[in-house]
């Protein structure tokens, strides 16, 4: 039997998992990556950790499904988080800079008060946000003398986190795929490539920058997994990878991904959207050299305002307890709870705002506040929603994936908030099943994504059952708070 093995390198975690020509796992091992938190909005990860555990968690399916049954390797990953390693070691010589990471908001501050925000996104279709790796990029080379010195002594590589994987893959291929070289805000969006005059306001220098390629064909090889030569034959970030393995192929058709955090993709064809709205303008996939394009809305958090509930305050023991908790109680008696932990990201865009929990009375208990917890998910998607509803995008359907929706109260409320039929797959990692459908296009198992499309099942549909008064208290309670 033949399988496509997807490497899925996500923030909290990172997992392979093999899949047959029909979309069926085959096999699954996954290891948690550990986030640092040095101080107040930073958030660094070890790139050795990443690159061992990623191989370990590879290696693992492919001892449960059989080297030999592996034709080819998709990769997909968290991105704009960035590496720097050393060319001639492939060592790392600083911590990863994860995309939650602020550290980079006084440069962007001063650059949007220059004025020159209209012009980086028109360029880029992304806004001047400490979220894009490019001011990441500039606070390592100011700030950490071994990412400075390998420049000037043309040592240094840096890359995001495919580029990272790729490069200890093969053995010192420095490429990334176009919709992570998307994130940076160092790449001219419709030309695909990087923009000189972009590096330079920045300081970054391009030939420490990975060659952009495509997210299928003949990408790299490695001997790595399976000890024998197998072809990496699919890439991309991992909102991108969600939006395909959710056949998202047509304009107009939206996913939105609970992960970490949680990201809105609307497919919009071949040509840039432009957004009034606040929201991104970005790559979707490039394939044979022509790009195909997204409007994203970006929530910085997601299941980890869960994980925070059940680590950091404990007031529940596992993810699962959630969707009873909230049932329990008819609403969330007045409690707002607005997970900022790293500021806002779209439609707000505000890098210093900060977490609250408010409406708290002598009455509130653990189950409002989970429940707050969990309509924070909706309401936040419903932010973006209506977002690209200003911008032309009106769907009636959207699919959801990752981690957080085999929540079924959480699915409903979705469809409640937001007014759509919301659509679950039966495998919710559809981050893996699109890199999965990048590398089976890649290698030649299909011709395109339209055929590829075979992998992905629907399982269930949740339909609104929210009248509109209900609705809109709901969402002006939000807003206020
Ligand atoms: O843009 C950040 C995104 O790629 C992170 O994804 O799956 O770790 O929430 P995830």
């Amino acid at each position: 039997m033949t399988h496509i093995l997807s490497i899925d390198e996500g923030t909290t975690s990172t997992r392979a998992v093999a899949f047959t020509p029909e979309g069926r796992i085959g096999g699954v091992h996954s290891e948690e990556i550990v986030q640092h938190f040095p101080q107040s909005g930073w958030v660094e990860h070890d790139p050795a950790e990443i690159w061992n555990k990623t191989l370990r968690a590879a290696n693992r399916v492919v001892e449960d499904v059989g080297a030999q049954s592996i034709a080819a390797i998709g990769i997909t990953n968290q991105r704009e988080t960035i590496v720097f390693w050393d060319r001639r070691t492939g060592d790392p010589l600083a911590p990863a800079i994860v995309w939650q990471d602020r550290r980079g908001a006084a440069i962007c501050a001063d650059l949007k008060a220059r004025g020159l925000e209209d012009d980086v996104q028109g360029r880029t279709g992304l806004l001047l946000d400490p979220y894009f790796s490019a001011s990441k990029i500039r606070w390592a080379l100011e700030n950490w003398p071994e990412v400075r010195e390998a420049a000037k002594a043309k040592r240094l590589a840096i890359g995001t986190i495919d580029s990272w994987l790729i490069w200890r893959l093969t053995g010192g291929l420095h490429v990334t795929d176009a919709t992570n070289a998307a994130r940076t805000l160092l790449m001219g969006l419709e030309r695909c490539t990087w923009d000189a005059g972009l590096a330079a306001l920045f300081d970054v220098p391009l030939d420490a920058l990975p060659e952009i390629v495509d997210c299928a064909g003949r990408i790299g090889e490695t001997r790595l997994i399976g000890a024998r030569a197998i072809p990496i034959s699919g890439c991309a970030g991992d909102q991108q990878a969600a939006a395909i393995g959710q056949v998202c192929l047509d304009p107009g058709a939206v996913k939105s991904t609970y992960g970490t955090g949680a990201f809105l993709l609307a497919h919009a064809g071949a040509t840039p959207p432009v957004s009034s709205n606040r929201l991104l303008s970005t790559v979707a996939w490039r394939l044979g050299g022509r790009a195909a394009y997204a409007l994203e809305g970006s929530i910085f958090v997601a299941g980890s305002a869960i994980k925070w509930l059940r680590d950091q305050i404990g007031i529940i023991a596992s993810a699962s307890e959630t969707a009873e908790l909230a049932a329990s109680v008819p609403d969330s008696g007045g409690v707002a709870f607005v997970p900022a932990f790293n500021g806002l990201g779209a439609p707000w865009w505000e890098p210093e705002a900060r977490g609250i929990i408010a409406g708290i009375s002598g009455g509130t208990t653990r189950a409002h506040i989970v429940r707050a917890c969990l309509e924070a998910m909706s309401l936040q998607t419903a932010d973006l929603l209506d977002a690209m509803r200003r911008d032309g995008v009106s769907p009636s359907l959207l699919r959801v994936d990752g981690g957080m929706v085999a929540n079924d109260w959480l699915c409903q409320d979705l469809a409640d908030v937001l007014g759509v039929t919301v659509e679950r797959p039966k495998v919710v990692e559809t981050t893996a099943i699109g890199a999965a459908m990048l590398a089976a296009v890649g290698y030649g198992l299909f011709a395109d994504l339209e055929s590829a499309s075979v992998m992905w099942h629907a399982e269930r549909r949740f339909e609104p059952a929210l009248d509109e008064e209900a609705r809109s208290v709901r969402k002006t309670n939000w807003a206020t708070a």
